[in-house]
């Protein structure tokens, strides 16, 4: 979604502007901005590259703020993209986040004769701040953020002063990373990785000066704050491509690497397992009654297959919801109970919303979060880090398999604990876990057949995915994944389910992927696949080496290792991540950034 990034100092702001922006691209946008002291502002429909292409020579500028916006209020047009100006238009804003009393504060200012450009809130943000403007920038944003409702990430500028850029945050993420040469400003860690890895974070009603040498924080009721400046450990390596034609096919052949850093010092073979973000609350965790998984789009999924893991292997009652439905429904809060969100970004508007209401009926709040630093995992009381890395394309599949693994780890540290797994259980759970990369490793050495598979399956306009267990939202997750990268409608359904609708779809035209891996529902699943090939649907199975029954029934197979039941999701998933990426690119679409899809959703 939309995207911020700033830069005060004594290089030439345009290039970096324009950098920043390619690193926030990977967010999903529809058009960009920027604005540059003495030298004005530009701003393009699409890419950054059409952007860049407007760029007047001599835009030498040193101080500016450049944006990347994803439509809400008025549609994708240089109208509506940001930067905004004020009346006088020395004033220069960028935003991210809704201002919910716009149109009130846009009748008011009408009323007194300023006219608008733009359908957009933020246009009334840089009015707001115009009319309290005095000679004093900070004070002009302080007063007008008095007066507005909603959530915002800004950076402030004024064309005839190239010292400062003023920035503000409620509800969307601010960080300024601390140069050499001068300071940054983004909305995403991410994108400072090229130029340091020293950040601030901006927390919520704060506001700070930056200038090219210093970082001056205030409450936004003017006290004054010391922050203090915290290291990113990414890489920056891991924000580039590498070689490989999309970032999406990187990320899931970094598969093996990701749950090396996910189990890292946090598990053995020998059935011990430490996740230090939730030891101080280990004790309630071990009597707890009930725990709430909240999270959206594949985060969801992986709470819902964390679900089966900690029902059956830990006992623990648990419940999924969508994050986003999650604060409009009833909820019961009561101190054994538990509020766990799951979320890659750490700043998907509605899983804060739904942390947020468990923290006001104080409720033990928990995080499986992989952005360090994000909103989200600041805002929990304990939890465990994915540590994947940045994820760039918007499909998350690096992400997903960690929480996955993740939710293997807590299993494991809760069943023990709460007395479920005996000492055997644990070590073969463990032992699978430490043996996993090199079981991913051996299944992307099979993507060559995985893409010729693609190939034969991408011709289809619509998809069935089946699974059953721990594979039921498995078979949603890479039925979302089908969707959101090759546009093929695709539905996932458990496999008991058939029989209640879904078969009704089902003709020669219609294939249906099913998932059976070699565990206790496995000839459930197999009388589920005889009962759509009597309907004539093909059939592709996702199922473990050396199954030759199912060689003998379905029109084709991809065979994967055995694991653990508990990880046996991760495996499949990593097959299906492949089918997509490989039925999206066969298709001709760019993978990495799905139309009308945002990688982080701070809106609601
Ligand atoms: C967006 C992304 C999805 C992601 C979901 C939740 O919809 O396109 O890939 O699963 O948000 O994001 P989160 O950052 O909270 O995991």
């Amino acid at each position: 979604m939309c995207g911020i990034f700033g830069y005060v100092g004594s290089n030439r702001a345009t290039p970096i502007l324009i950098n920043g922006l390619k690193a926030l691209e990977y967010r999903g946008y529809d058009s960009a901005g920027i604005f540059v002291s003495d030298c004005g502002s530009v701003k393009a429909v699409g890419p950054v590259v059409n952007l860049e292409s407007k760029i007047p020579q001599g835009m030498n500028g040193s101080t500016g703020i450049a944006h990347t916006r994803w439509a809400t209020h008025g549609v994708p047009s240089e109208a509506n993209a940001h930067p905004h100006h004020d009346k006088s238009e020395s004033i220069w804003l960028v935003h991210n986040g809704i201002i919910e009393n716009y149109n009130e504060l846009k009748s008011e200012m009408q009323a007194k004769g300023i006219n608008f450009y733009s359908e957009t809130d933020t246009e009334v943000l840089a009015k707001l701040i115009g009319t309290y403007f005095d000679g004093d920038l900070k004070q002009a944003v302080l007063s007008a953020l008095k007066q507005v409702r909603g959530t915002y990430g800004v950076a402030v500028m004024h064309d005839q002063d190239a010292s400062q850029v003023v920035v503000a945050r409620m509800g969307s993420p601010i960080v300024i990373g601390v140069g050499y040469d001068g300071n940054y400003i983004s909305s995403d860690p991410s994108a400072l990785l090229a130029y340091t890895k020293e950040v601030v974070y901006l927390e919520d009603g704060e506001v700070a000066v930056v200038t090219g040498s210093a970082c001056e924080v205030e409450s936004i009721k003017g006290d004054k704050i010391e922050k203090t400046t915290e290291i990113i450990d990414w890489d920056h390596t891991a924000i580039q491509k590498n070689g490989y034609a999309h970032f999406m096919l990187k990320e899931i052949f970094e598969a093996p690497k990701v749950i090396e850093d996910t189990i890292r010092g946090r598990v053995s073979a020998n059935g011990s397992v430490k996740l230090g973000g939730v030891e101080a609350v280990l004790p309630k965790l071990k009597d707890l009654e009930r725990l709430q998984i909240v999270g959206c789009g594949s985060a969801f999924y992986a709470g819902s297959v964390g679900k089966y893991m900690l029902k059956e292997y830990a006992n623990l009652p648990v419940e999924v919801e969508l994050a986003s439905e999650y604060r409009y429904t009833k909820q019961i809060f009561d101190k054994n109970t538990a509020l766990l969100a799951v979320t890659q970004s750490g700043e998907t508007a509605d899983t804060l919303a739904s942390l947020r209401l468990g923290k006001e009926h104080k409720v033990l709040t928990l995080g499986v979060v992989n952005a360090v630093g994000s909103t989200i995992a600041r805002e929990t009381d304990a939890g465990v880090y994915n540590h994947a890395g940045p994820e760039i394309a918007v499909a998350s599949t690096k992400a997903f398999i960690s929480q996955l693994t993740v939710f293997a780890l807590l299993t494991l540290l809760l069943g023990k604990e709460r007395g479920v797994l005996n000492e055997k259980e644990s070590r073969d759970i463990a032992e699978s876990i430490v043996n996993l990369p090199k079981v991913l490793k051996s299944v992307l050495d099979e993507s060559a057949f995985i893409e010729e598979v693609a190939k034969k399956y991408a011709k289809y306009d619509n998809m069935m995915l089946i699974g059953r267990k721990l594979h039921a939202p498995i078979a949603s997750e890479g039925a979302l994944k089908i969707k959101e990268v090759s546009y093929i409608h695709a539905e996932g359904y458990a496999g008991g389910e058939l029989k209640h609708g879904p078969i009704a779809l089902l003709h020669d035209g219609l294939p249906v992927i099913a998932l059976l891996p070699q565990d206790d529902v496995y000839e459930k699943m197999y009388s589920n696949v005889e009962e759509v090939k009597a309907r004539r649907a093909p059939v592709l199975a996702i199922a473990n080496i050396g199954d030759e029954k199912i060689g003998k029934l379905a029109d084709d197979v991809i065979f994967t290792p055995k694991t653990h039941p508990i990880l046996q999701p991760i495996v499949t998933s990593v097959v299906l991540q492949l089918l997509s990426y490989y039925t999206g690119v066969g298709k001709g679409y760019d993978v990495d950034r799905p139309r009308n899809l945002a990688k982080s959703v701070t809106v609601e």
